[in-house]
């Protein structure tokens, strides 16, 4: 009987950075990267829950490491990308995720005081985070996904400033799926809908019954009519990283239960 060639570790000798891997969507992304086989770079500027993610990681028989990182400043982002250099030869997995969400309407003028901040991790620092990284990355091939979002296609209320940034992530991946894939490197982005992570929870005054009640929330904003687990956004990414989309670049995935370019009227008001 000849073996199955589907019941493989995908990731198995690849390695990967995941930046923002200690919480969230990231953090899922990386458990799930190292299960399939990779190692993985934890790059957060949280080193307790990089940490905790690490070892998580490590308690279930995967490898990963930490690497301290700040996106919004450029020396250390030079750093994280030295330190990764020192510990591999080549990277074929990287995952631009790290990023805050601020608000304030345009008419207010809120949002000001969020754009310097919010640009420099959520385009700047990832854009540069990959050409530093891309030594590492060419020198066998591999895969990049970016972390859009269904802002980037929406534009919303009080958002302006992270929709932009998610809007530009969109053609930012094309101009890096342009410029990379003759050094044997697809770039994808994978646009999520509401997922429920720390980003939505975290600040509340009582985090973990704010997380259950987003949980059990039915909404009315997508076709599912409910909000999504990090691990159904990491599962997206893991595809987009692996051989399985290997005929994929440049191109954007929704992962948003039916929501970017769908027909919601018949549910009604939008969240
Ligand atoms: N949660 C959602 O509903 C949603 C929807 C669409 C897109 N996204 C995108 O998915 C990605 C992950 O979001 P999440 O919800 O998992 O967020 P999260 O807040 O749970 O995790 C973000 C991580 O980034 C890290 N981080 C923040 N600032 C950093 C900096 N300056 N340098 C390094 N690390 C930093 C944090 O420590 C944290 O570990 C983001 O790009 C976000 O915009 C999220």
């Amino acid at each position: 009987m000849s073996a199955n060639p589907y019941a493989i570790y995908r990731f198995a000798g690849k390695a990967a950075l995941v930046s923002g891997g200690a919480s969230g969507i990231g953090r899922a992304t990386a458990i799930r990267l190292a299960a399939e086989g990779a190692h993985v770079f934890i790059a957060d500027l949280n080193k307790e829950m990089a940490d905790q993610a690490v070892a998580e990681i490590r308690a279930a028989g995967g490898s990963a490491a930490r690497v301290d990182v700040d996106l919004a400043d450029d020396a250390s982002v030079e750093g994280c990308a030295r330190a990764v250099a020192e510990e591999v030869s080549a990277l074929h997995i990287l995952v631009n995720n790290a990023a805050i969400l601020r608000q304030g309407r345009i008419e207010d003028g809120g949002w000001i005081e969020n754009w310097e901040i919010e640009t420099r991790i959520g385009l700047r620092g990832w854009v540069m985070m990959t050409q530093l990284l891309l030594p590492l990355l060419k020198r066998e091939g591999g895969a990049i996904v970016n972390l859009s979002s269904e802002g980037g296609y929406l534009g919303r209320p009080g958002m302006w400033v992270y929709d932009a940034i998610k809007a530009g992530v969109v053609s930012t991946t094309k101009t890096m799926a342009q410029e990379f894939t003759k050094y044997g490197i697809r770039v994808n982005a994978v646009a999520p809908g509401w997922i429920v992570t720390e980003m939505h929870f975290a600040g509340d005054p009582d985090p973990a019954a704010r997380k259950k009640e987003l949980e059990e929330t039915p909404i009315s904003s997508c076709l599912m009519q409910r909000r999504a687990a990090p691990e159904e956004v990491a599962g997206a990414i893991a595809f987009l990283l692996s051989d399985d989309a290997s005929y994929i670049t440049g191109t954007t995935l929704h992962v948003d239960g039916g929501r970017v370019g769908m027909n919601l009227g018949h549910l009604g008001i939008l969240e």
